[in-house]
């Protein structure tokens, strides 16, 4: 990728598998594999956004929701490319497509994971529980967050 690369947002499909794929490999220390995100493509009640630049994934978001409960799995930002309002911008799209199915969305995420928190925080999310030790390698709690959408 390179700098005069222009952003552009899409769904989360097939043709950029691999590069969401490498993203969450650079972003995590335990990603999940690329033949789990294929199986979410083939899932009815999966949504996902992506921000390529190039042929490059810079940026996805990954839900699951069930009746008008949204779950928040993934969303990562490459590193070269944070604090550029990627996270807020993927969110929004989860948002704007899920109005009228969703009513409240919940994640979890590590206690210690200040930039993602603070996000979180600014997009209205509160926290609604805390689980110890969830997290392996390294052993952490988990913080539980909840907004209505
Ligand atoms: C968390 C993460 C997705 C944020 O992505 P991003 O594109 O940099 O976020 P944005 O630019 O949209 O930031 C929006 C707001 O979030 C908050 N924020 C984001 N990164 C922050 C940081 N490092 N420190 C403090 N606040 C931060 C700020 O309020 C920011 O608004 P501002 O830039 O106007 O101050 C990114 O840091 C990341 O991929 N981290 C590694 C993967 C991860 O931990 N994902 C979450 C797992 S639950």
């Amino acid at each position: 990728m390179t700098p005069r690369d222009e952003l552009r947002t899409e769904l989360f499909s097939a043709e950029n598998l691999h590069a969401v794929s490498q993203l969450t490999k650079r972003c995590f220390k335990a990603p999940w594999s690329e033949e789990i995100y294929r199986r979410e493509l083939d899932n009815p009640q999966s949504v996902g956004f992506v921000c390529m630049a190039g042929a490059e994934a810079v940026g996805m978001i990954h839900c699951n929701f069930v009746l008008d409960e949204l779950t928040l799995n993934t969303l990562c930002v490459d590193e070269a490319y944070r604090r550029r309002g990627i996270a807020r911008m993927l969110w929004n799209a989860v948002t704007e497509m899920m109005r009228g199915v969703c009513t409240v969305c919940y994640l979890e995420v590590r206690e210690s994971n200040t930039p993602a928190r603070t996000l979180y925080a600014s997009l209205g999310f509160e926290q609604n529980g805390y689980r110890p030790r969830y997290y392996s390698d390294p052993e952490e709690a988990a913080v539980l967050m909840a907004v209505q959408l």
